[in-house]
Parts: C-alpha cells; structure tokens; sequence
C-alpha cells in the first residue's frame, strides 16, 4: 500500500544488509545466527517453553521483522522439536514491520543463510508488502504460520484481540538501538506488550537500556540481565535483557520480614563446599559475571552427600499445589534444563531421563492415585497416573501395579554430574577451585568483611557463600539454624536377567533405578541424628528386605548380590524445604519483631536484620538434584540485586529466617 515507506538499506562487502535511515545493523554479522540465537531463542529459554507447553497453539510476538531471521531460527527450531517431541503443538509467530525490506532487498539479504533457503523461498513466493497491511504465511504442514503486521509495532499490536487468559507467550524485541529508534521503545510499546502476555510469558531483547529495563518492571515483567562468556571476541555481545511478564502486584505491601534489602555490590565470592551445591552456585555466579573461589575441605570435590552412584531426579508433588510442590515442580524445571544444556554443552556425566514411575503397591496408595487423577492439578507431562499394564511397558519389567508416571523424570550420577557443572563454571574463567581447604573459623569484620580461617591461612572476603551440607550443623556461623542431620545408606546390587530391562526409575517407600555400570541403586535408609557414615550390613539387608516388601522378587536380590555401597548425610530443615540467601541475625529477628507473638498478622516496615555478606545454601535434605539449581539461581539474584527468579511467597518459604518469624508467631504471649 502507498503509505508504506520500505527499508533504505545498504549491503555491505559481505553481503550484509545496513540501515542507511537508522545507521545500525539488521544483525551481526560477523557471528553468524549465534547472537540471534542467544538474545532470543536462549534467553526466552524457547524449546524449555515448547517441551512444557501444554495448550495447542504456542505464541510469539516479535517487533521488527526485518529479514525474518528470528522467524527462520525459530522456525528451524520448532520443526526439529516437534520431529523429537513428536509433539503437536503448533505455533504462530506474529511480527511487525513498519519499514519493511523491498522484495529484491529481501532475497539479497536471505542468500546470507542458505541453511535456511528453503524456508526463505516459501516466503518470498508470496511476500507483498504492497498488497496489505498484514499478511499470514504457513510452513511445516500449516503447523506454523507467521503473520507480518506491516506498520508500527504498538499500533499493530493495539489491533490485536487478546482472550482473558493473554495470548502471547514469548516476545522478542528486536528493533534498532534504542538510541537511534527512541520512537518504537516507547511506553504504548509496553503497555501493548502487557496487554498480549499471558502470566509468565518470557521475553528476551539485546538491549540493556536503563528505560527499557524500566519501562518494562513498570507494566509488569521482572527484568533480568544476563551476561554472556566471551571468548575474547569484541565483536560479540556479552549482555542482554531477558524477562518474564508477572502482572502488576495489587494488594498489601509485603511485610518487613520478607524483604531481603539490596546488597553492596561486588565482584566476587567464595564459596564454602564441594558438592551439588556449591557447583551450582559457583556456575550460576559465574554466568552472572561474578568472580567466584571454591574452598572444599577435601582432596576432591563431591565426597560428601553428593558421591552417591546414583540419585533419583523428579519433583515432590502432592495432591494440592501446595508451596512444597510448588517449589520442587519450578525447582524440577530449572534442574533439567540446566542438565539438557550441559549436555548439549558436550559435558558428560551418566544419566537416563526416561521417566519414574511412584508405583501404587497397596490399597492406600492407590485409592491416593485416584485422588490425584480426579484432582489433576499437575501437567499430564508432570505427572499422572497409569495402569498396571502401562507401568509394566513403559517400564520394561513386570511390576504388576499402577502408578504416577512422571515422564520426563529419571536419573543421574551425582558426582559426575557435580564434576560436569564445576567444569562449566571453570570454562567461564571466573572459577577458582581450591581443594583439601577447611574453612576452620569465620569472624565478622567492622568493615563489611568477613575474615576466613582455613588449614591454609587467613583471608578477609566480602561474600562467604556456606554450601557446607550437613558440615553445616559445625560451623558456629550457622549454628542457630534449625539443620539436621539424617544418614542414607544406598545398596548398589548386580544386575540379572530378571531386572536388566528396567527402564525407568521405580519409586516405592525407597527406589530403585535403571541399571548402569551393572549395578542397580536400591535405597535408602533413613536414619535421624545418625553422623556415622562407616557402612552397616544390616541396613543393606534393610535395602533389600524393604524392596521386597513393597515391589516383590522384582530383582531376586540377597546379601550375596551386593556390589557395594554407601552411607552418606543429607542435611535437613524442619519444613523439608531447603534454604538459601543471607544468615539472619536471630536476636535482631526477636527484638524487632516480637509483637508477632500478639498478633501474626501484624505488619512490619522494617525490613529483615540480616547479615550481610554471610550466605547459606543448604538444607536440601534428600531433594538436593531438583533444588540446587534453582537455589543457585535465587542466591546469584540477591548477590547481583537482580530480580528473583520466585516469587515473594516461595522466596520466604526459602529464607533463612523463616524459622525464627514462625517460633515468634507461636510463641504467643
Ligand atoms: C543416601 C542418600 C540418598 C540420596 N538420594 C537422593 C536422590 O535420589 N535424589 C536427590 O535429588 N537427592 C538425593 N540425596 C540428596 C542429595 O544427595 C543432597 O541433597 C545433595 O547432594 C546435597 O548437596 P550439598 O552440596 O548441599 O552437600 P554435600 O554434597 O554434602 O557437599 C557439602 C560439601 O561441603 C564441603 N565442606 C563441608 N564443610 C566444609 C568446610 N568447613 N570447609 C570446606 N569445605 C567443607 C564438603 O567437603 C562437601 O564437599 C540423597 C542423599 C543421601 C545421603
Ligand atoms: C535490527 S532490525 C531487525 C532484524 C530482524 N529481526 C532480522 O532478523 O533481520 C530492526 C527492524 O525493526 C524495524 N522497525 C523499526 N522501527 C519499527 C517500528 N516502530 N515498528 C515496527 N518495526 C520497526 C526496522 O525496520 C527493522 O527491520
């Protein structure tokens, strides 16, 4: 149509397309799709999103179409999803251009990617920016179909209908600089991006502008940065923003004693510990561009609860979304879309994710299934319930009972996994691990400081990150949280005919898992206020014995066929939920708080007393591969006073300080 003003593009001697009205750049391209990549498939963490998706039509809203090089990512993207996932989802990508490239601009621009060319044909065949002011194309069997709204990105997204519930999943906000289009990263672009979100639509942009970021928080979305590696190459990005659209909070202001105040910024940390999460927390600090020390008090790293040969990875979720649930069903997530990503990375560690089954082997655990089925609050790709002659062909052997089938659960070997995460982190060059270092003592400084007493030496830190497990219940810094210790011993039995099939990971009161090295796990035991980790034969045989009671002869196992085995401590909170962010000042917490006794709900301005700069991430009880990632990710958040990644409920439900706030509100006066 008349009133379209088409691109003014130059092409540079690489072929590459440069707006001459905008003077910038359509996309870098001395790094091929990689940045597009990152900016947008990553940061909207856009296949995660697909393989949890469970409506019918997954939508993104793009501004900025260009030469459509986000649509053909994605596009590439989702078909070999689909073709893995053998998923039926399909997805509508809706993009807007107000100064759209000519046809012969267009086809120059798309020779840069011939891995694309097939697609990029099926567009050009039909693509008339004159005919219309929106224009609907289909590809991969009409399972996808992108719509091109030619004209100003809020105006086109302001005609848009939206049902109650949202519509638009993901956003990528391309566009020029910010500085040299102030017009399009306007305020009415916001408010219209708010208005298509549904609750938790992701969003990832390249920009890092202050009023972007602002504009964004101010209709809703928790803002992120991220930083990226750079592998010494100036040319790449190293930040860019990413968000999740929350809605705006009405209601109450949130009471002092959930409010972690900011912290005094910095560019490093040391962390205290050696195991699954202490890995995480140095990875996840790392990725957020913090300088991180590793101090484990062994020759290697993982000897403690974290050595196990094999540990069940699945969420604990109950009937009702109650906050436990909650937190090990976002805690689940983030666990396995970090595992998928090292391995993607080519980091290995052994592992099966071909799901676990919480098998129904009495009447009340049945009638439990039942419940859960007619209640069916979780994600069928979360949980729900199968026969007994499904459980039997999903998990290869005859188990002769129903049960709760979490298909995308399974299994991991925790030391290798602690060694593969360590090696990411390291990859960062922000990771120093520093072995057969015990931290003996630590003291708080008049400066803000903390001094560190180790076998090797003193040092004075400014953020002490303690992962110490159930070493925590020694250290006299954290002596006045509620931790316990509780052994596990854990059977590894030969495999045999019998039981070699097993696919999935069976849980009963125990487990049992898959076969690896040519052993099975069987376990654990449960044993409370028990630091003995020397190996006891009787609790093998408890092993074996509490197997059998609940699954049968299903491995044919005594005594004879043990392998070997381990008896290590889990470190364990009273709420089962673990914790993590800044020690509390426990008598500060009473002095300030203690009207709670009279009335609960009374409210406070003043914020939590906290020590600032002494950290806590433990009590992840036997739980630690489902929570440690994202416990890694909310204690990198306070450290970079970056939003969280849960919201103020869960953050409490997690803090360290929720035990004193409880002892208070029962300990009516
Ligand atoms: C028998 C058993 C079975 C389990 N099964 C499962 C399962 O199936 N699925 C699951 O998700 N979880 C399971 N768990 C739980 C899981 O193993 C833990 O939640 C997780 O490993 C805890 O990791 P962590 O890093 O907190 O502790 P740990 O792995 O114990 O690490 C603590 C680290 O701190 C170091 N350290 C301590 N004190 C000091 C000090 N003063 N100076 C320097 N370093 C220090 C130690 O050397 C150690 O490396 C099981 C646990 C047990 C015991
Ligand atoms: C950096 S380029 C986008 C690159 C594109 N995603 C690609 O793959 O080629 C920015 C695009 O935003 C478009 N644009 C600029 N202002 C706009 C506005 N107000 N509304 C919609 N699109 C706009 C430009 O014409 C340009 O095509």
């Amino acid at each position: 149509m008349s009133q379209i003003k088409t691109a003014n593009v130059k092409f540079d001697k690489n072929g590459a397309p440069f707006s001459a009205d905008f003077d910038d750049i359509y996309f870098d391209n001395t790094l091929g799709c990689q940045q597009s990549e990152q900016v947008f498939i990553k940061a909207n963490n856009i296949e995660q999103a697909w393989l949890n998706f469970n409506a019918s039509e997954f939508v993104i809203a793009e501004t900025g179409f260009g030469t459509g090089l986000n649509f053909f990512l994605t596009l590439e993207k989702f078909i070999a999803f689909k073709r893995c996932n053998q998923s039926a989802i399909k997805l509508h990508f809706i993009s807007t251009e107000k100064y759209p490239l000519t046809l012969q601009d267009m086809r120059k621009a798309l020779k840069l990617w011939p891995q694309f060319h097939l697609f990029s044909e099926q567009l050009l065949a039909q693509y008339d920016i004159a005919a219309n002011t929106q224009q609907t194309y289909t590809f991969a069997d009409a399972a996808v179909s992108l719509t091109i709204h030619f004209r100003d990105a809020s105006a086109a997204f302001s005609a848009i209908e939206v049902p109650d519930k949202g519509l638009v999943d993901a956003f990528y906000l391309d566009g020029f600089a910010p500085s040299r289009n102030p017009e399009m990263w306007s305020k009415a672009l916001f408010t219209q991006l708010a208005r298509l979100a549904k609750k938790g639509a992701s969003l990832g942009t390249f920009t890092v502008a202050g009023f972007v970021r602002r504009g964004l928080s101010e209709v809703g979305f928790k803002v992120n940065k991220i930083h990226y590696g750079n592998d010494g190459n100036d040319a790449e990005k190293t930040e860019s923003t990413q968000a999740r659209f929350i809605g705006l909070r009405r209601g109450k202001p949130i009471t002092g004693f959930k409010v972690r105040e900011k912290v005094e910024s910095s560019k490093h940390a040391t962390i205290v510990g050696g195991g699954l999460a202490s890995a995480c927390a140095a990875l996840a600090l790392a990725n957020k561009g913090i300088n991180v020390t590793l101090l484990c008090k062994d020759e290697q790293i993982a000897q403690g609860a974290s050595s196990n040969a094999i540990g069940a990875l699945f969420p604990l979720l109950h009937q009702d979304k109650d906050s436990l649930s909650l937190f090990y069903q976002q805690g689940f997530e983030h666990s396995l879309a970090l595992f998928k990503q090292l391995i993607k990375q080519g980091y290995q560690f052994s592992h099966g994710f071909d799901g676990l089954i919480d098998v129904s082997y009495k009447a009340a655990l049945v009638q439990r299934q039942q419940t859960f089925c007619q209640k069916n609050v979780w994600p069928d790709d979360l949980i729900h319930g199968i026969s007994k002659e499904q459980v039997n062909d999903i998990s290869g052997i005859d188990v002769d009972h129903p049960g709760l089938y979490m298909p995308r659960a399974g299994w991991v070997c925790p030391p290798e996994l602690v060694q593969a995460i360590i090696q990411a982190a390291i990859a960062t060059g922000k990771v120093k691990v520093k072995t057969n270092r015990k931290v003996l003592a630590v003291k708080s400084l008049a400066n803000n400081r903390w001094l560190l007493t180790t076998n090797k030496g003193q040092k004075q830190i400014q953020n002490l990150i303690f992962c110490t497990g159930a070493d925590s219940l020694a250290i006299d810094s954290l002596a006045q949280l509620p931790l316990s210790v509780v052994r596990g011993q854990v059977s590894q039995m030969q495999s045999n005919d019998r039981i070699e099939n097993l696919k999935t990971v069976l849980c009963h009161k125990g487990y049992l898992t898959p076969e690896n090295n040519g052993v099975h796990c069987i376990g654990a035991t449960f044993d409370k206020d028990d630091n003995d980790t020397r190996l006891r034969d009787e609790d093998d045989q408890y092993n074996i014995n509490m197997l059998a009671s609940c699954l049968g002869d299903i491995g044919n196992w005594s005594m004879a066929d043990v392998r070997a085995s381990k008896a290590r401590l889990r470190c364990c909170t009273p709420d089962h939920l673990p914790m993590v962010g800044r020690v509390p000042k426990i008598e500060k917490h009473q002095e300030y708080y203690q009207h709670l006794s009279k009335d609960k709900n009374w409210h406070y301005k003043q914020p939590a007393p906290l020590n600032n700069g002494l950290y806590v991430l433990t009590g992840l009880g036997a739980r630690g591969l489902c929570s440690a990632p994202l416990l890694a990710e909310i204690l990198a958040a306070e450290i970079c006073n970056d939003d969280y990644p849960v919201d103020e409920e869960m953050l409490f439900n997690l803090s360290p300080n929720r035990f004193v706030i409880r002892d208070l509100i029962k300990s009516k006066s």
